[in-house]
């Protein structure tokens, strides 16, 4: 496995950079309100690493979008939450200060930056627009540090890319463009919401290992949203598990890969290990839940090879260690037990 590029922030500081509480998103659907994210806090401190990991559908994106309030509403319902960037809270109705914030301090990178891109327009066209909007900066002034971010994301002939469509270069390429064009703002904190599932193996090195230096080298936050385990494993200082969306799972990554508390964390990892490289998030056999008709209680109890009776109520996240929590009624068991 290569080396770990977990970020140097030892512990997290005692004020979270961003910090989401009891976050509730739910969509409307023909079939029954979709419970995207069910009371959902998470907190990030600064030169901090949080991975985010789970199957797809799990509530992710939802969650990493509303960070900044970026999902519109409707379709969106939002029930509760509060978030605060930088000591200050995120009013989802004040527009000045949401672009504000998400046009410096938070930004935000996605799956398939080519498909993120306009195909009808050169990639530095659109680079152009991007800072006149969010940064209110004329490309011109701004070209030698657009080139010169460029070559630090990579990308060895940074006009010659500028240039092209966002098909002529290949899925990599694009990410870093992406990336290039989020560190123009000079953010605070990066949200990279899968950002390598849609490369070869060697464009996804390549893309973490970026946003590893870059985290080590300016003290950026950074959010990573992933389905492989691989990729959480080697850069996150802290570990979040998202099931049927909500937290099941939380601790700084040490923790939880050594000692997962929680049965779908157990299987998760007892899966990768059976691949035998350890390297990617495998299914935990089961299929998930419609988050559109959830069974009542516990949301893994019909996947789960412990359930016993209590699990027909919903467990909170409960302490399972000093800096680590889970969301299972096995905790409780074992410490009436012990
Ligand atoms: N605009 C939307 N309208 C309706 N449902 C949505 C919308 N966006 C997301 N969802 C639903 O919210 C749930 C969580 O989705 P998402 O956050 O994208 O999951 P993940 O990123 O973990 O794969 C899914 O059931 C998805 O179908
Ligand atoms: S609460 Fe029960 S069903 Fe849910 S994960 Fe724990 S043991 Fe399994
Ligand atoms: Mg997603």
């Amino acid at each position: 496995m290569p080396p770990p590029l977990r970020s140097r922030a030892a512990s997290q500081p005692e004020a979270p950079l961003l910090e989401v509480v009891n976050l509730t998103v739910r969509f409307g659907s023909p079939v029954g309100e979709v419970h995207a994210v069910e009371g959902v806090s998470i907190s990030v401190g600064a030169g901090e690493t949080v991975g985010i990991i789970g199957e797809s559908g799990s509530g992710k994106t939802v969650a990493c979008m509303s960070m900044t309030w970026l999902l519109p509403s409707p379709p969106a319902r939002y029930l509760s939450g509060r978030i605060t960037f930088k000591g200050e809270e995120l009013r989802r109705n004040d527009e000045a200060q949401l672009r504000k914030v998400r046009g410096s301090g938070v930004g935000m990178i996605f799956q398939n930056a080519r498909l993120s891109f306009n195909p009808a327009y050169r990639l530095g066209r659109q680079i152009e627009e991007v800072l006149r909007v969010q940064l209110g900066r004329s490309a011109r002034a701004m070209l030698p540090e657009m080139v010169q971010t460029l070559r630090y994301c990579n990308i060895a002939e940074p006009e010659a890319v500028l240039g092209k469509f966002p098909h002529e270069v290949s899925g990599g390429v694009a990410q870093r463009v992406s990336i290039a064009l989020a560190l123009l703002s000079r953010p605070d904190l990066l949200i990279a919401d899968e950002p390598t599932t849609a490369l070869d193996l060697l464009s996804q090195i390549e893309v973490l290992s970026l946003l590893a230096r870059l985290r080590d080298e300016s003290g950026l936050s950074l959010v990573l949203v992933s389905h492989d385990l691989g990729v959480v494993r080697r850069i996150a200082d802290r570990v979040i598990i998202m099931y049927a969306g909500r937290v099941v799972e939380e601790g700084p990554a040490s923790a939880i890969f050594a000692a997962p508390r929680h049965p779908y964390t157990q299987g998760l990892l007892a899966s990768a290990l059976q691949q035998g490289d350890g390297e990617r998030l495998y299914e935990v056999p089961g299929t998930p839940p419609d988050l559109a008709s959830l069974p009542p209680g516990c949301s893994f109890r019909p996947r789960c090879p412990f359930a016993f009776d209590r699990c027909v109520t919903m467990p909170e996240l409960a302490p399972a260690g000093a800096t680590h929590q889970a969301r299972c009624h096995l905790l409780e068991r074992a410490t009436e037990h012990a």
